[in-house]
């Protein structure tokens, strides 16, 4: 299967994410014959580890009682680890060294699997993809890169491949200056920006789903459509993030990449193809769209307990840890549309789904008049689904009409046990070249447009504080009152959001 020798460079190894979720994913990945065998995979991080104690690590983020140990012993012998700065040269040339030598070895290796001698010409080796992964702020990127470049580490060329993460810059501005900076040594075409959203199932098939099915486009516009919501709700708190997350808070965290992302997919006209230049022309003309949000359409609120959080230094601090934000398309498809981008921590759910909500039926006959409006779920997480409410007579020789759910429910309809991570599915991608599914320089400084303006109001006006909300609920009830202004009613159940069906 692989006749690519791969390299991958984790740096910030020893961190939260890279724990969480780099390494799980390699893994994963090796585990599933996607990444191979032979792979060489270097941890790279500040703290003076040995090898044997950086495994031990990697191994109690990739443990699961499932697996048998003789895959993850094998993963485990394919990972070293090398410590150093991130901004010296001293340390990119020992790090330069040790790549060199391990993957000296594995041409070696190769060689002999395939049976071809020690001094046979170089045009009998395989390919080689180089992938560096930044699990670092994103302050440390330039350096990294400049050192990968000035260490001769990194070429730029199709070998190399950049994994960044967010954040990148907290607003415009700085966003722009961070783009900038990188551009000087890193180039767009090998900078992979993963929004890790964009590698969830569900959100993978919103281009199929809209454009594979001719009973949604006829339908897919603001003649039909009353609102859209895409909707992340979280049980957890801070879970330990609150020296990064009091930077950040909830709209620049979640909504400004995750939420937009979601908001272009579902609004984008059809692409002249699934290539990532042409799903990015699209998302781009629709992203110049959006109006940057006003402070009328915006609510935010910090749950109760907030800044009694250990993590928390700065106890006067005004973060959002929940935000609703109506959001306007200003082209003919979308004209006058709400758009509701909720994104909230510490309430009563885990939840992430988008939900399309049609208008009336016009001139409806009077015994179906007053039957709820259609809608079609598109469920993110959890049971990934997507099913319409639609109104159905209840069988029987009686006549009753009551909303039902027709479902598309993937447990039930696909045979195939867990779905694939995010992060497992992204790397896979970047192995692969593809880059449909991340984010372009373009789309970052369009996204940040429409944010950026109402955050700066925010910090700016000292006595604007987000509503109070207890943890475990569904967050302040001003939130509520905003999508009523929008002509979202609420449907005998708590939840404007969904009517009857859960
Ligand atoms: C991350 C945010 O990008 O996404 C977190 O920084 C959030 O605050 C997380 O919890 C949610 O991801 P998922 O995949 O667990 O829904």
């Amino acid at each position: 299967v692989h006749d690519e020798l791969t390299t991958v460079i984790v740096f910030g190894a020893d961190g939260n994410l890279a724990r969480r979720k780099t390494f799980p994913a390699l893994f994963n990945l090796m585990y599933k014959d996607h990444l191979a065998d032979d792979a060489v995979i270097i941890g790279y991080a500040r703290a003076p580890l040995s090898t044997t104690a950086f495994r031990e690590m990697v191994y109690r983020s990739i443990y699961a009682p499932t697996v048998a140990n003789q895959p993850r012993t094998h993963f485990l012998n394919q990972v070293t680890y090398e410590h150093g700065e991130f901004n010296e040269p001293a340390s990119f040339a020992a790090l330069r060294e040790a790549l060199e030598a391990r993957e000296a070895q594995q041409l070696a290796d190769w060689r002999v699997r395939a049976g071809i001698d020690a001094d046979a010409p170089a045009v009998q080796q395989p390919s080689r993809v180089r992938l560096y992964y930044m699990a670092v702020p994103s302050f440390l990127y330039y350096g990294i890169c400049l050192n990968l470049k000035d260490s001769g580490i990194a070429t730029h060329k199709k070998v190399d491949r950049f994994v960044l993460e967010k954040p990148f810059g907290r607003d415009s501005t700085t966003c722009n200056e961070l783009l900038a900076q990188l551009a000087l040594v890193l180039s767009e075409d090998v900078s992979y920006r993963i929004d890790h959203y964009l590698g969830k199932e569900l959100i993978m098939n919103l281009l199929v789903l809209r454009f594979a099915n001719i009973c949604f486009e006829a339908i897919w516009n603001h003649h039909h459509i009353a609102s859209v919501q895409v909707i992340f709700k979280e049980k957890v708190g801070l879970d330990g993030r609150g020296g990064y997350f009091d930077q950040y808070g909830v709209i620049r965290d979640v909504m400004q990449n995750h939420l937009t992302q979601i908001l272009a997919l579902v609004t984008m006209e059809q692409p002249l193809s699934l290539s990532a230049g042409h799903i990015l022309q699209e998302k781009i003309k629709v992203l110049s769209s959006v109006r940057p949000l006003a402070r009328k359409d915006l609510v935010i609120g910090q749950y109760a307990g907030y800044l009694d959080e250990e993590s928390i230094s700065n106890k006067q601090s005004r973060t959002e840890t929940f935000a609703v934000a109506v959001l306007h398309i200003n082209n003919p498809r979308w004209a006058g549309v709400p758009f509701v981008l909720k994104a909230g921590k510490a309430l009563n759910e885990n939840r992430a789904e988008v939900r399309i909500r049609f208008k009336n039926v016009p001139g409806a006959i009077p015994e179906l008049s007053a039957c709820p409006e259609n809608e079609l779920i598109i469920r993110v997480q959890p049971n990934e689904g997507i099913y319409w409410k639609i109104s159905n007579k209840v069988p029987g020789l009686h006549f009753e009409v009551a909303p039902m759910r027709m479902d598309l429910t993937y447990q039930s309809k696909y045979d195939q046990g867990e779905l694939p991570e995010a992060y497992e599915r992204l790397i896979l991608h970047v192995l692969n070249a593809d880059k449909s599914h991340f984010v372009h320089a373009d789309e970052l400084k369009l996204s940040w447009h429409i944010f950026s303006a109402v955050l700066h109001e925010l910090e700016a006006a000292e006595d604007d504080r987000p509503v109070p909300y207890m943890r475990g609920t569904r967050g302040p009830a001003l939130a509520d009152e905003l999508a009523q202004r929008y002509g979202m009613r609420k449907f005998g159940s708590q939840r404007f959001e969904s009517n009857t069906a859960p």
